[in-house]
């Protein structure tokens, strides 16, 4: 019986129980996926607790969410290099009596981006990411693994600062850091044509109930050759995405990635590989693979 489970808080309308029990079904395993709301008054005790409940496997597996993905580092006995490098932590599992801290969200958006684009396999693209937050980290260090050359466009550019100045530390690789404002600017490096360009939105702009919104001008300038992936997933067809294609530009959305990062962490906790619950997991939540 696998006791697996999401903290985090506000919890509201995460699709994670949904894939989960998807996921245990077509592996034929016993299991429940449960929420763990913990309000931030409340997270030093019950943190430990289910900390606690992992080492002893009273727990078998934890996702992590806002605003917890950092904070839960200093709880865990190992980090793996996925979590270390992108500063934070959206798995737990047990390995021996030690808790892992990792983190599948990098790995999530390039299984999923290769699927959709795969001219991006074993060639050099110039990735542009859009904000500097946590998911903006995973993007970013999932490019920088591929060895492209990665721009980051924030609104608060001291924080895309912070976000290049850790990669840096760890050896990883070099972020080229520009204002929001040149999104607009038509003689920028990443419009020229001699990589292609990977445009991805790691901001909230265009995330329902503000689904009219879109971080990039609709009239552009676009890269003159590459694609665009949004992170966002709800709406799954967003304004960026539609503007994208009307500018002749391959588009996904983030629903994919969700999907990879939960098939992964599923493996993590079962040892049944991730591709072999991916189809269950899509079909509860009406996506169909690549
Ligand atoms: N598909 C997936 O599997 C997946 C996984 C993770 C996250 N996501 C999505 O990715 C998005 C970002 O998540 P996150 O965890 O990185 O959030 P986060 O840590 O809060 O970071 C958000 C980033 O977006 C910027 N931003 C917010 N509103 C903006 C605006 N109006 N204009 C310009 N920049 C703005 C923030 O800048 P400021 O600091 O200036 O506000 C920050 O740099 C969310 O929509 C989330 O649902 C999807």
């Amino acid at each position: 019986m696998y006791r697996l489970g999401l903290i985090g808080y506000p919890l509201g309308h995460s699709l994670s129980p949904v894939l989960h029990q998807a996921a245990l079904e077509e592996a034929g395993l016993e299991g429940e996926y449960r929420l763990y709301e913990i309000p931030p008054q409340e997270v030093e005790d019950r943190l430990s607790r289910l900390l606690d409940d992992l080492r002893h496997g009273r727990v078998h597996g934890l996702n992590v969410t806002i605003p917890y993905k950092q904070r839960v580092m200093a709880w865990v006995d190992v980090l793996t290099h996925a979590a270390r490098a992108c500063g934070a932590v959206n798995t737990l599992y047990v390995e021996g009596e030690r808790v892992v801290g990792d983190n599948t969200d990098a790995l999530g958006f390039w299984e999923d981006l290769r699927r959709c684009f795969p001219a991006v396999q074993g060639s050099r693209w110039r990735g542009v990411v859009l904000g500097a937050g946590g998911a903006a980290r995973a993007v970013v260090y999932a490019l920088l693994q591929q060895g492209w050359p990665v721009h980051v466009l924030a609104r608060r550019v001291e924080q895309a600062h912070e976000l290049a100045a850790h990669f840096r530390a760890q050896g990883l690789g070099t972020v080229q850091i520009h204002p929001w404002e040149a999104r607009a600017h038509s003689k920028v490096p990443w419009l020229q044509a001699e990589l292609p360009v990977l445009l991805v939105n790691a901001t909230p702009v265009g995330m329902h109930p503000h689904s009219q919104a879109s971080p990039w001008p609709e009239e552009g300038p676009w890269p003159p050759r590459g694609a665009v992936y949004d992170l966002v997933y709800n709406p799954r067809e967003t304004r960026f995405l539609q503007a994208a294609r009307r500018a002749g530009l391959p588009a996904a959305g983030g629903l994919g990635m969700l999907i990879w990062q939960a098939a992964l962490a599923f493996e993590r906790w079962t040892q049944v590989p991730a591709q072999s619950v991916l189809l269950a997991m899509g079909k509860a939540v009406g996506w169909v693979p690549r």
